[in-house]
């Protein structure tokens, strides 16, 4: 089987790069070329059809997004651009044999009805949102066609830097400065490792549709940096915990939790414990 794997460089693409077996050709492809990764721009169309042509891939893995929310809201246009159109023009250019797993997000609903199920209307609050929802839109009517969710990533780097929120909380707790954290918006901080090997198990059953994959554990800010401060056995009483919204550019839903039920039902059933994430992340640091 040849998988393309369109964002191999991020911070997801990364692990799913490394969860096929040694019968998959898997062609990583990047903006940059970080990595060993090929580089091709897939805003232009004339160079995602190309990759395609060249390729011939029996999967396509479309990662590559823009996915920080206030980078979208401040240029709708040129978020649309690599977050909706590669999308639309894999729908329409790929041969129908070809596989197609598209990755999307929990900020297509507005948080205000959590749990959500496939089956839930989406309602997103900002451009990211919307440009998720137009991508999902474009595709969901194609055959072999795989649409997931997920909701807040964790995971490691080779740094703490480029460990996103894990290292963003491990920074903060040792940096033992004052500090306000948000104790408003509940967040489902989820693996990458649990993610990609779900996106592995969607592409080996073939299972065509939408599909949620979650962490169950639900908390705030506050409340999983206290906890990340007990794992690694530090002080936390720096922090106070803030009930105000920070204001950004673009708003953020309130509790956007994806049930994940049906992707359970098929027999996926890894959710790697917040305690195990942060130990296993820690300790592959270099
Ligand atoms: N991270 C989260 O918490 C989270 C939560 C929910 C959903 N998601 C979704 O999960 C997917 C993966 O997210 P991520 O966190 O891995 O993102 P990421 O770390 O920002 O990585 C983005 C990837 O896309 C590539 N890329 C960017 N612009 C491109 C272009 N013009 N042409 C080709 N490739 C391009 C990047 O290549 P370079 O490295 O070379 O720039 C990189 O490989 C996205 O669809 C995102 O919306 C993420």
């Amino acid at each position: 089987m040849k998988i393309l794997l369109l964002g191999s460089s991020g911070f997801l693409g990364r692990e799913v790069r490394r969860v096929f077996g040694p019968d998959v050709t898997l062609i990583p492809v990047s903006h940059s070329g970080r990595g060993g990764s090929r580089a091709v721009d897939i805003r232009n169309g004339a160079a995602l059809r190309g990759l395609v042509d060249d390729t011939k891939p029996d999967v396509v893995l479309l990662l590559a997004a823009y996915r920080e929310p206030d980078v979208c809201e401040a240029d709708p246009e040129e978020a649309r651009r690599l977050n909706v159109a590669p999308a639309k023009l894999l729908t329409e250019y790929l041969p129908g044999s070809t596989r197609l797993l598209f990755v999307s997000t929990d900020y297509v609903f507005d948080g205000e009805n959590a749990p959500y199920t496939e089956d839930s209307s989406v309602s997103p609050v900002s451009v990211y949102g919307e440009t998720k929802v137009e991508a999902e839109a474009a595709i969901k009517g194609r055959a072999n066609t795989t649409i997931l969710r997920i909701p807040l990533l964790i995971g490691g780097g080779s740094h703490l830097s480029s460990s996103g929120f894990i290292g963003q909380m491990v920074e903060a707790i040792r940096a033992s400065e004052h500090q306000k954290l948000d104790d408003v918006l509940m967040r489902f901080p989820t693996w990458t490792r649990d993610v990609a090997g779900a996106v592995r198990f969607l592409v080996e059953k073939e299972t065509d549709g939408l599909f949620h994959y979650s962490a169950p554990r639900g908390a705030t800010r506050y409340a999983w940096t206290l906890e990340t401060a007990k794992i690694i056995g530090l002080s936390a009483e720096h922090f106070t915990p803030s009930k105000e919204v920070v204001q950004r550019k673009a708003r953020r839903p309130f509790n956007s939790q994806l049930n994940d039920s049906k992707i359970q039902s098929l027999g996926y059933t890894r959710h790697t414990d917040f305690h195990d994430v942060v130990r296993t992340v820690i300790g592959e640091l270099k």
